[in-house]
């Protein structure tokens, strides 16, 4: 098979650990004597710098080219004080409805051998094993109207959450599928005792579920799942919510994991005509300026992400359940990077890349 690649470095470690997850690439197609066409894109801080934009016409047209996208991450420390639509993570925002992935897929999972690594109490997090469904390309991110308002007297920030019953539905429809395929739950996560957006979430979630009477549905008020996620972390399966709860919720979710540098995502839109999804698959951190360019960063977010476009837009089942296999053995080997606590000396960015690839075989 012929997989053509997109790759978004992006900013900050963004470069290092895309480096890593392209190497783990490039050994599964080796392995499975798949073809592999890489090209590289402009995306966020480094795209501003090079062309003024966060995201270049040309990335776009590159993306809708490729079967694929794969982005490390975005922002810089010098456009903290820049206006929204000057921002590098416009770029992402950009990108994500450019190519329509209104579904983001955050897998959540306490590894065994990572435990330790948690700052929660063992017992609370082993077994938690949960994917965050995150609306992504609707909700207050993209409402309008928008903006900072100078009018007379007052300053006033404005942004607007909406939400139509269709962006509801498909975006439901990828839950509960998803949820046939586990153990048949879904949390629908709102706030649905103040906001007007979260009562129709609610309902047109509810209808959904009519679809699906194989698969339970609970829902929950968000400041409460918050809590239940740290409490009880087991009870969840399929947590499905709008965009900026399942921002939030899904950084929380990496407490569980040990590391927000270990949680992979694949942001998937409708299916092409060959049925294999348009996907931009993105490691759930950021941009890590503080660390960036010292070979520390922890790149499993990223080669999980290969592993998820492996079999979202390519169908590659075995080729994605190699890859998987083979992080859970580096994570036992405990050749991990310092912020999963490892009891010896941290492993580098590099050190971990080769290591899930001699894995892989
Ligand atoms: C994420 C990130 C992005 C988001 C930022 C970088 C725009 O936090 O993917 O979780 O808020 O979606
Ligand atoms: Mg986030």
């Amino acid at each position: 098979m012929k997989l053509n690649v997109l790759v978004l470095p992006g900013d900050g470690i963004g470069e290092e650990v895309t480096r890593e997850a392209v190497r783990v690439l490039r050994r599964v197609a080796a392995m499975y004597s798949h073809e592999l066409a890489l090209s590289e894109g402009l995306l966020g801080g480094i795209a501003i710098h090079k062309t003024g934009s966060p995201l270049p016409e040309e990335t776009v047209r590159l993306a809708l080219a490729a079967d694929a996208a794969l982005m490390g991450a975005v922002g810089l420390p010098e456009f903290d004080n820049a206006p929204p639509e000057k921002r590098p993570e416009k770029g992402l925002l950009g990108i994500r409805q450019a190519l329509g992935v209104y579904a983001n897929l955050r897998p959540v999972r306490a590894y065994a051998s990572q435990l330790d690594s948690s700052p929660l109490k063992n017992h609370l997090v082993e077994g938690a094993d949960m994917i965050i469904v995150r609306e992504l390309t609707g909700g207050i991110y993209y409402g309008t109207p928008r903006g900072i308002l100078e009018d007379g007297a007052e300053t006033r920030a404005v942004n607007t959450m909406t939400y139509s019953r269709s962006e509801i539905e498909r975006v439901a429809h990828v839950a509960f599928r998803l949820a046939r395929a586990r153990r048949k739950k879904v949390t629908s996560v709102d706030k649905s005792n103040v906001l007007e957006n979260s009562q129709l979430w609610r309902r047109v979630v509810t209808e959904i579920a009519g679809q699906y009477p194989d698969v339970a549905l609970d829902h929950i008020l968000v400041d409460n799942c918050a809590m239940q996620l740290i409490l009880n972390p087991r009870r969840f399966d399929v947590v499905l919510t709008e965009n900026l709860f399942g921002d939030i919720l899904s950084d929380e979710g990496a407490v569980l994991a040990g590391s927000i540098g270990m949680l992979p995502s694949a942001s998937i839109g409708d299916r092409r005509p060959s049925g294999a999804f348009v996907g931009l698959y993105e490691p759930v951190h950021g941009s890590a300026p503080d660390i960036a360019g010292q070979n520390k960063a922890n790149p499993l977010g990223a080669i999980g992400s290969v592993a998820a476009m492996l079999a979202y837009s390519f169908s590659l089942q075995e080729e994605a359940s190699a890859v998987e296999a083979a992080v859970e053995a580096v994570l036992r080997s405990g050749n991990v990077t310092a912020d999963l606590r490892p009891s010896g000396a941290p492993a580098t960015t590099a050190q971990v890349g080769e290591a899930v690839c001699a894995a892989i075989g």
